[in-house]
């Protein structure tokens, strides 16, 4: 096993095991209006809708995590039956180890056995700002290829890269890579944060260079501030335990970042909120406050590790709570659930 594929196999470890979480989800902080005479059904809710042009049964992607070590393989299979059962979209972890080790291709590709109806491909910010046009091309046709992808996110994970002990803090040329990617496929482009959140301002900034959505990624839930300490403090790197310690509560609360976002792109790209998305009450929040859809990545990944029905279950239970925000909102559809009344008390 090599170095990227035991760090892949580590942050799903650690995440499983240690306490990651952010200390505070500020999905709590975001209350929905009650409608006390909605004047429907339950049964007249429905939530299905588009995003990137594809058709979602629910509002809700599994945002990327995992592929790149054999353990991996089974997480990814697992995810993809739930993607394929509730009509959800999926994403992979990032690609990178794949491109660098061929015989990896098959941890991400197995979701292409699955009909999911939007399939996202990922890899790094800090890898595309480094690879020469030619490799930038070369790459993105691989990735997209590997899992008959029908978008791409460009992972911002500079929090992470910068306090992980082998990480590679590169953002220079980023942007160009992002333009070229968008003038030379089809394919859209999500630019994704993940868990430290994106600014109206960087929000303005991506916009110009033909993305199709921005998944907010905000700080709240899974807290890569905190993985990284914990590998740093299991290989005994004092300084970057240190620095895990320090930025443990950095970011951008989600519901903040989303509100900014929103109120930046007025339309122009669609949004996906993810950082701390837990149920189906929160996936009903993040749409009232701007989304067009959520993003969820620790809650399933941790029943896909307990095996299918309890992934089967969660997600169940999700679509429940979804639809009973909606009832009690009045919300006959998505669209409805965005001119919802909303508190916020962060
Ligand atoms: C174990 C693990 C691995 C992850 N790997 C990636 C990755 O390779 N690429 C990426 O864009 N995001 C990655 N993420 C971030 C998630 O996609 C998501 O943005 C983040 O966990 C916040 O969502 P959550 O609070 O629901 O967990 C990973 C998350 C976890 C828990």
């Amino acid at each position: 096993m090599n170095q990227i594929e035991r760090r892949k196999e580590e942050h799903v470890e650690i995440a499983l095991r240690e306490d990651v979480r952010a200390d505070h989800n500020f999905w709590d902080d975001v209350r929905l209006y009650h409608n006390a005479l909605p004047e429907m059904d339950i049964d007249d809710v429905d939530t299905s809708m588009t995003l990137l042009g594809k058709e979602l049964d629910l509002p809700l992607i599994i945002s990327g995590m995992t592929g790149g070590y054999r353990g991996g393989k089974k997480i990814n299979e697992t995810l993809a039956k739930v993607a394929e059962s509730y009509r959800i979209g999926m994403g992979v972890g990032s690609q990178r180890s794949a491109l660098e080790n061929r015989k990896l291709e098959d941890t991400y590709s197995v979701i292409k056995d699955f009909d999911i109806p939007l399939k996202i491909a990922n890899i790094g910010a800090s890898q595309i700002a480094r690879w020469s046009r030619k490799e930038l091309l070369e790459n993105v046709e691989r990735m997209i290829g590997m899992i008959d992808a029908d978008a791409l996110a460009i992972c911002l994970n500079l929090l992470q890269e910068v306090i992980q002990p082998e990480g590679e803090a590169h953002a220079k040329g980023c942007i160009k890579s992002m333009e070229i990617i968008s003038d030379e496929f089809d394919v859209p482009i999500i630019a994704k944060e993940t868990g430290a959140g994106i600014s109206g301002e960087v929000a303005k900034r991506l916009i110009k260079v033909g993305i199709s959505a921005i998944d907010i990624g905000g700080y709240g839930g899974t807290n890569f501030a905190a993985i990284e300490y914990h590998r740093a403090k299991r290989m005994k790197n004092w300084l970057y335990e240190r620095l895990g310690k320090t930025f443990w509560e950095w970011g951008i609360p989600a519901p903040i970042s989303l509100m900014e976002v929103s109120d930046a792109v007025r339309g122009k790209v669609e949004i996906i909120a993810s950082g701390g998305i837990r149920n189906g009450l929160d996936i009903a929040r993040s749409i009232a406050l701007g989304a067009d859809c959520a993003g969820m990545a620790y809650i399933l990944l941790k029943k896909a590790v307990e095996g299918l029905d309890p992934a089967m279950r969660e997600m169940e239970a999700i679509k429940h709570e979804l639809r009973t925000a909606m009832f009690l909102t009045g919300s006959k559809e998505i669209e409805d659930l965005k001119r919802v009344e909303v508190e916020v008390w962060i």
